[in-house]
């Protein structure tokens, strides 16, 4: 396994794979590394004969006052699991290879970020796009893996892929989940014992409104999402947002037509840590 630093070192490494003709990889990371990823590292492994795992913390995406500063760095582990897992390359820049001035350009986006994360979390995505349009020029990949989980920020960069004609398919991976069914994130190492404990109920809240607006289409979606709203706060998580949005768009739904792809999501303070998770709703009891 090669490790890289610097953007000239990877642009070198990456030359000569790109002339043997291998397809090349990527797993964009911010490190803290866990079985979502190494669920994401395994499922590009079976498409890409050279896969590349990227290290970077990235700033632009954190909002002032968020955690930036304390987001776990583990970058040993990280290391061992890429090698484990048989990772061709890691490109670890550090925060000077990738923004060596402050950047004067920015993405704009219209639409796509009123609602979910996009909402509570103004500039995060326009972060992100920055990082990964950048990780996008510099590693020219012929595939990239993201998560499930984010799926707001999936939406958001096959959208910059398409309009900024990147050459590069994009896959989405499944979110790997704990034994109770609680999504794994890095962030989930900030929980003690009691978040912990009822951090599941957010999942288990998307999974009761995706029961109920696809079994019985015509309830209210708007009263599903209050009552399970409800049960949360009630546990004492607050409520970021719960919503069921369109699959195409991410505009929030009002009425259910059966048989369409919609998503059903949510955000929750928990203790001081923000979960998400979400699911893409499945109408196979009903067709
Ligand atoms: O999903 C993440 O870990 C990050 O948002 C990403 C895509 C690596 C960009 O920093």
């Amino acid at each position: 396994m090669t490790e890289v630093q610097s953007i000239t070192g990877v642009r070198n490494e990456l030359g000569a794979v790109r002339s043997r003709g291998e397809t090349i990889g990527l797993v964009p990371t911010m490190g803290a590394l866990h079985d979502g990823h190494v669920h994401l590292i395994r499922k590009m492994k079976e498409q890409a004969s050279f896969v590349v795992v990227t290290v970077f913390v990235n700033p632009t995406q954190f909002g002032p006052n968020e955690d930036y500063s304390n987001y776990p760095r583990t970058r040993e582990r990280d290391r061992q699991i890429c090698e484990q897992e048989g990772v061709n390359l890691v490109f670890y820049p550090d925060v000077e290879e990738m923004y060596p001035v402050e950047p004067a350009i920015s993405f704009m986006i219209k639409g796509l970020t009123d609602h979910m994360c996009g909402k509570s979390r103004p500039g995060h995505f326009g972060g992100v796009l920055q990082v990964v349009n950048k990780l996008f020029n510099i590693i020219q990949p012929d595939l990239a893996i993201f998560g499930q989980k984010d799926i707001q920020q999936f939406a958001l960069i096959d959208r910059m892929v398409q309009e900024f004609n990147h050459p590069v398919r994009l896959i989405i991976g499944d979110t790997v989940r704990e034994a109770d069914g609680l999504a794994m994130s890095s962030r989930n190492a900030y929980l003690n014992k009691k978040e912990r404990k009822r951090a599941p109920l957010l999942y288990d809240a998307i999974k009761t409104v995706n029961e109920i607006v696809t079994s019985k289409p015509d309830v209210s979606v708007q009263d599903v999402l209050v009552e399970q709203e409800q049960r949360l706060k009630a546990n004492d998580l607050k409520i970021d947002y719960l919503a069921v949005v369109n699959f195409y768009d991410l505009q929030p739904v009002v009425h259910i037509v059966p048989g369409s792809r919609y998503i059903v999501a949510g955000a929750v303070i928990n203790g001081t840590t923000r979960l998400i998770d979400n699911l893409i709703t499945d109408f196979k009891q009903i067709s």
